[in-house]
This record gives structure tokens, C-alpha cells and sequence, in this order.
């Protein structure tokens, strides 16, 4: 397989708790690169945290601003990328992300179940997709998604029971 010319290494994507950030830092030092995280770009551009965004503006305004950052990230971001969570459910980001595999591009999708990415996260009231039953509505989530994270990514990586470190190792052998 082509390592891809420009662009991530890396892409990954995966549910609220699957490790997506703290797996993009551990393979960024790994490799001697940088992390990026398209939440903390969506709140670096509207001055404000994820949830604000989500119940000040709405989760549109939310999608639109994310899927900026994502195509932003994949043009001139050279290390590891992490995408939020339900990036993928935008097709204009499902469409740059096939564009971006199409050149060699490498999308692994962190696979969690609902207990570790619980512990993980505590499914905490700061994920505003998750107020109410955080653990059914991240089942729901996750059982609508599974399909589209398998649909655009090239791996599929469980963390269940791994630290960082470690999916950071199994995501380098896969490559
Ligand atoms: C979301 C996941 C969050 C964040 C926003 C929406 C989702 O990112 O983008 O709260 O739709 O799953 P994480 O996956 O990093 O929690």
C-alpha cells in the first residue's frame, strides 16, 4: 500500500470514548509527529466549547463548522488526525475521506464497546449528544454509525482493555 504523498498519516474515527484523541497523541509521539483534534479546531473557529456550539447553534451549525475543519485538516495537516465522532454522518466528509483513501490514505476505525468507552469517557452530560441515558443514547448512536465507520475506514482497531500506547502499536502493524 502507498504511504500518501501529503496529508495525515493517520485519520482516525470511532464513537465518544473510543480513545480517539488520546490515540491520536500516543501515535503522534510514536512517530515523532503532531496530533489534531477537529473538535478543538471547530472550537478554536467559534470561540467557544462543543456543547456551547451544539446548544447555542444548533448540531447543523455544529456539522458545517466540522466539516470545515475536516477538509482544512486533511489538506495541510501532516501527522495524526482525529475526526469527532459522528464526522462521518456528513456525506461531504464521507466524500473527502474516500478522496483522501483513494490516495493512499490510511482511516482506522476504534472500535469500543459500550462498557470501556463508559469508562472511558463516564458518558458524562459534557457530550451534548449524550444528555438524558448517556449509555442507551451512545447504544443508539453507535448501532446507526457502526456501518458508516466500517464504510469509510481501511482498519478497524478494537481498544477494548488497551492503553494508548498499545492501540498506538497494533495501528502501526496494521499499516
Ligand atoms: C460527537 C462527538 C464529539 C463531538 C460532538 C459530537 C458525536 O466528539 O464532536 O460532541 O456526534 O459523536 P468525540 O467523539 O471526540 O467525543
Amino acid at each position: 500500500r502507498a504511504t500518501p504523498t501529503s496529508g495525515p498519516r493517520v485519520v482516525l474515527v470511532g464513537p465518544p470514548g473510543a480513545g480517539k484523541s488520546t490515540v491520536a497523541a500516543a501515535l503522534a509521539e510514536r512517530w515523532q509527529l503532531e496530533s489534531r483534534d477537529t473538535d478543538t479546531d471547530v472550537e478554536t473557529a467559534a470561540g467557544k466549547s462543543v456543547a456551547d456550539v451544539f446548544v447555542e447553534d444548533g448540531e447543523p451549525h455544529f456539522r458545517a463548522l466540522e466539516r470545515t475543519a475536516v477538509a482544512t485538516a486533511l489538506g495541510e495537516h501532516e501527522g495524526v488526525l482525529a475526526l469527532g465522532g459522528g464526522a462521518v454522518l456528513d456525506p461531504a466528509t464521507r466524500a473527502l475521506l474516500q478522496a483522501y483513501r483513494d490516495g493512499g490514505g490510511v482511516v482506522v476505525f476504534l472500535d469500543v464497546s459500550l462498557a470501556h468507552a463508559a469508562g472511558r469517557v463516564g458518558l458524562n452530560q459534557s457530550r451534548p449528544l449524550l444528555v438524558g441515558s448517556p449509555r442507551a443514547q451512545w447504544q443508539s448512536l453507535m448501532d446507526v454509525r457502526r456501518p458508516v465507520y466500517e464504510e469509510v475506514a481501511t482498519v478497524r482497531v478494537s481498544t477494548d482493555g488497551l492503553r494508548p500506547a498499545e492501540v498506538a502499536e497494533v495501528i502501526e502493524t496494521t499499516l
